[in-house]
């Protein structure tokens, strides 16, 4: 039999794929469990039980971000982030947000970028835990999840933050993680009017392998 026409007929069996290959990155973020705690995908229907969490001033100490004004712009931001991609279609966009398993307490969020829909290899992070919530391991069983499904997923080879130098818990919290600093950006973001500082943090894959005993 002859090779398939370009017209109309089917190939005789599905292409076969080539396992030298990484597997393509999943197009929406996955559910995960950690031993505490469920990340959802965000999706709009969130807003709702993120809202007040959001609301607390103690979160943007050391970030550019706003609380929310009301329920509306967060469920419109929400719309947005629930596509998986950035507006521009380039970046895929990873938000989960963080259940407490043994009451269903919503506790905070996670996040990743990947720019250029992962062919970068890189994901810049970002978290935040209501402050109710704050010391209890929380950030760091959730990011663990989220950097777990990073490596292995997402097939990165690095992850990255951009913290405020002032950001103690942030910094700490990193540090614990394998995170280590790469580079220092004076008036690196202007915020409550004045530059902020930051440094940028790498965890790369090989390091993470490492920590995780793989
Ligand atoms: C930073 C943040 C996510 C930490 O969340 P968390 O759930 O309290 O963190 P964990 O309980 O996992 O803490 C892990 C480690 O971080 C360090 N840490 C956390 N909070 C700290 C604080 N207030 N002061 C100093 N170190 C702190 C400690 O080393 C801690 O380990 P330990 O409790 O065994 O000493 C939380 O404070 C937060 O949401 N802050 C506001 C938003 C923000 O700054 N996000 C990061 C932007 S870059």
């Amino acid at each position: 039999m002859g090779r398939p026409g370009p017209i109309g007929l089917a190939a005789p069996f599905p292409p076969v794929r080539d396992k030298s290959l990484p597997p393509s990155p999943p197009r929406f973020p996955p559910p995960l469990r950690t031993v505490r705690l469920t990340l959802e995908p965000l999706r709009v229907g969130h807003a709702d039980e993120m809202f007040e969490g959001l609301a607390d001033p103690a979160l943007y100490r050391f970030m550019a971000d706003q609380p929310p004004a009301d329920l509306d712009e967060l469920q419109a931001r929400y719309r947005q982030i629930a596509t998986g991609r950035s507006p521009d279609g380039a970046d895929l966009w990873c938000n989960w947000i963080i259940r407490r398993d043994i009451d269903g307490r919503c506790l905070g969020l996670v996040q990743a970028t990947l720019a250029d829909g992962g062919d970068t290899g890189t994901a810049l992070i970002g978290y935040m835990i209501f402050p109710p919530f704050w010391r209890q391991g929380i950030a760091t069983e959730a990011i663990t999840g989220m950097l777990g499904c990073l490596f292995d997923r997402y097939r990165c080879q690095q992850a990255d933050a951009i913290v405020d130098t002032r950001n103690d818990a942030s910094l700490m919290l990193l540090a614990g993680l394998g995170f280590e600093i790469v580079g220092r950006t004076e008036d690196g973001d202007v915020f409550d009017g004045a530059p902020a500082h930051e440094y940028e943090l790498v965890l790369d894959r090989a390091r993470w392998e490492a920590g995780t005993g793989r």
